[in-house]
C-alpha cells in the first residue's frame, strides 16, 4: 500500500442542482477517503464544479445574471450538500478559480510548444447539452448524441486540435502494463473497442464560438474547450505550476496512489485524453480510473428536466445522513448500475441497519446490561462457537481491507454484513438466556464478549459510510480513545470491564409503505 492516496470526484456541472446521482459518487470518494485515514493513510480528497462552456453561459443568460452570478450560486448549493452529506473533502476546486485558470493556461501553452497542438477546423455534429462534437457513425441516421441522445446539429468552427496519435502507443502500453488502471475492465474494453479500434481522431480543444471560458494565451479568439479546462482541475488544486506547489509534489508524487472515481458517462475522457494531456506535459499517470455506474429513478434516467429527480436533503432530514450514505454504498455494487426506489430505500434500510446491526446492538447491550450490571465480562475459556466468532471476526478484517484497498467497497461491506448475520444467529445458538437460568456464568460471559468485540469492529469497519453511528456505538460501548483506534479491529476481546450503556434504537424500523408515499412525493 502506498502511504499516500489522492482520490477525487469528478467536477460537477453547475447545470442542475445537485441529486442523488451526484450524490453517489460523492458519497463513495468519501468513503474510500474516509477508509484510507482511519488506516493512517495520509490522503487527499479533491471535489469541486466545472463551471465554464456554452451551457453554463446560455443557463445564465436566461435567468437574467452574469455567469458568475450563476455558477456562484450553484456551485454554492453543492457545498451546502456536501456538507449535508458529511463528505470530507480537502478542498473543493472551481474552474473559476484564478489558480485553476493559470494552470490550463500553463498546460496548454506546454502542449502548444511540444507541437501536440495545431489550429485546424472542426465539421462535426455537435450536442450542445454535452458540448461535444460527433461523427457520422457516431450520431447515426437518427443524429443523435450518442452520450445522451439528444438531437445534434452540423457545424463547424476554426479550433485548436490535440495529436491523439502522438500519444497512443504509449496510452496503450499502459493499458497493457496496468490491468486496474481502468476498472470494472468491462470499461476498458469498451474505450478500446469503441473509440481506439475504430481510429482515435484528434481532440477540438478550443472554441470560438462563446466566451465564457478560460482564454487561450496564444490567441485570443479562442477560449479553451471545458475538457481540457475541467481535467486539469484535479492538478491545479494541488498547485501544480504554482510558486505554490508542495501539495502537488506530495499528492501527485510517485509514492502516492492518485485515483480518479468517475461516472460511466465520463470514462472517455478520463482514460484516454487525460492520460495524454498528461504524457504531454510529462507528468506520472494515475493508478486508477475507478467507473462507477449510473444510478436511476424509478427504471428512469435521472433529468431534472423531465423531473425525475430527487434531492438527498429530504432523506437525510427524516432518515438521518447515515441511511443515505449506506443505501448508496450498499444497494448495489460500485461498478454497476443500480436503481432508486422508495421502496428499495426503505426495505435496505430496514433490512441492513434496524433488523441486523441496530438489533444486535440493541440486544447486546441490553443484556450485558441485564447480566452484568453493565460492564464487559471477561472472556476465559471460550468454547468452539465463540472460537468461530472470532475467526470469523478476523478473516472478515482481512478481506474488508483487500476489499477496500481495491475500491470494491460494497463488496468490503457486504462481508460486514455477514459477519453481523452470523452474530445475530449466535445469539439465537448460544442462547443466553439460558446459561443465565442455568447459572452458567463463566460462558455468558464469553458469548457477551465476543458479541462486544464484533460489534465493535463491526462499528470501525462500518465507520467510514456510518459516520454517525459508529461514534455512538463507540460509546455505547464505553470505548476509550486508544480503544477506538483501527489496530484494535485485530486485538480480541480486550473489552472487560468497559461500561456499556443502552441506548435508544439505532435505527428505528420503517414502515415500508408510509415511507414510499413520503419519499415518492419528493420526487420532483
Ligand atoms: N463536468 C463533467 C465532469 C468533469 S470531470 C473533469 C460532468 N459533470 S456532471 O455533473 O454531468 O457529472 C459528473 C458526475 O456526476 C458523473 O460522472 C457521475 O459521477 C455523477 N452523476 C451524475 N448523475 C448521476 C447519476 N444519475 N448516477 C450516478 N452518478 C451520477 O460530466
Amino acid at each position: 500500500m502506498k502511504n499516500k492516496f489522492y482520490i477525487t470526484t469528478p467536477i460537477y456541472y453547475p447545470s442542475a442542482e445537485a441529486h442523488i446521482g451526484h450524490a453517489y459518487c460523492s458519497t463513495m470518494c468519501d468513503i474510500l477517503a474516509r477508509y484510507k485515514r482511519m488506516r493512517g493513510v495520509e490522503t487527499y480528497f479533491l471535489t469541486g464544479t466545472d463551471e465554464h462552456g456554452e451551457k453554463i453561459q446560455k443557463k445564465a443568460l436566461e435567468k437574467g445574471v452574469t455567469p458568475q452570478q450563476y455558477v456562484d450560486e450553484i456551485s454554492a448549493k453543492f457545498k451546502h450538500l456536501w456538507k449535508a452529506m458529511k463528505i470530507s473533502n480537502d478542498d473543493f476546486i472551481r474552474t473559476t478559480d484564478e489558480k485553476h485558470i493559470k494552470t490550463v493556461q500553463k498546460v496548454f501553452s506546454k502542449l502548444y510548444e511540444n507541437g501536440d497542438i495545431y489550429l485546424g477546423k472542426y465539421e462535426g455534429w455537435y450536442c450542445t447539452p454535452c458540448e461535444s462534437f460527433w461523427t457520422d457513425t457516431q450520431v447515426g441516421e437518427d443524429h443523435l448524441c450518442p452520450d445522451c441522445g439528444r438531437p445534434v446539429h452540423r457545424d463547424t468552427e476554426e479550433c485548436y486540435f490535440f495529436k491523439t496519435q502522438k500519444y497512443l502507443p504509449d496510452l496503450l502500453k499502459y493499458f497493457d502494463e496496468n490491468p486496474k488502471f481502468i476498472t470494472p475492465v468491462a470499461r476498458k474494453n469498451e474505450m478500446v473497442n469503441t473509440f481506439i479500434k475504430p481510429g482515435l481522431a484528434d481532440l477540438s480543444i478550443s472554441r470560438t464560438t462563446f466566451d465564457w471560458g478560460v482564454p487561450v494565451l496564444e490567441n485570443n479568439k479562442h477560449v479553451m474547450y471545458v475538457w481540457l479546462d475541467a481535467l486539469c482541475n484535479y492538478i491545479s488544486a494541488l498547485g501544480y505550476g504554482s510558486d505554490n506547489d508542495e501539495l502537488f509534489k506530495k499528492f501527485w508524487g510517485e509514492d502516492s496512489e492518485i485515483v480518479h472515481v468517475v461516472g460511466a458517462d465520463i470514462t472517455r475522457f478520463h482514460t484516454i485524453y487525460w492520460p495524454m494531456f498528461l504524457k504531454g506535459i510529462n507528468l506520472r499517470m494515475p493508478d486508477r480510473v475507478f467507473v462507477h455506474g449510473l444510478l436511476d429513478l424509478n427504471g428512469e434516467k435521472m433529468s431534472k428536466s423531465k423531473g425525475n429527480v430527487v434531492s438527498p436533503l429530504p432523506l437525510i432530514d427524516r432518515y438521518g445522513v447515515d441511511a443515505v450514505r449506506w443505501f448508496l454504498a450498499k444497494e448495489f455494487s460500485f461498478g454497476s448500475d443500480g436503481r432508486f426506489t422508495p421502496e428499495l430505500f426503505a426495505e435496505r434500510v430496514n433490512m441492513d441497519l434496524a433488523n441486523n446491526f441496530g438489533n444486535l446492538v440493541n440486544r447486546t447491550t441490553a443484556m450485558i446490561s441485564k447480566y452484568f450490571e453493565g460492564k464487559v465480562p471477561a472472556y476465559k475459556n471460550p468454547g468452539q462457537k465463540e472460537k468461530d466468532i472470532e475467526e470469523l471476526t478476523r478473516k472478515t478484517v482481512q478481506k474488508y481491507e483487500l476489499l477496500m484497498d481495491d475500491l470494491q467497497l460494497t463488496e468490503a461491506f457486504d462481508a460486514v454484513v455477514e459477519l453481523l448475520n452470523a452474530a445475530n444467529k449466535y445469539i439465537e445458538e448460544s442462547k443466553p438466556w439460558e446459561l443465565s437460568k442455568s447459572g452458567n456464568i463463566e460462558q455468558l460471559g464469553n458469548v457477551m464478549a465476543v458479541l462486544a468485540n464484533s460489534i465493535i469492529t463491526c462499528a470501525k469497519l462500518l465507520s467510514p459510510a456510518l459516520v454517525e453511528t459508529a461514534p455512538k456505538v463507540f460509546v455505547l460501548f464505553g470505548l476509550s480513545k486508544e480503544q477506538e483506534k483501527y489496530e484494535y479491529v485485530n486485538k480480541f476481546c480486550v473489552y472487560e470491564g468497559n461500561v456499556v450503556t443502552r441506548g435508544e434504537p439505532l435505527f428505528p424500523r420503517l414502515d415500508v409503505k408510509v415511507e414510499t408515499e413520503f419519499i415518492q412525493s419528493l420526487t420532483a
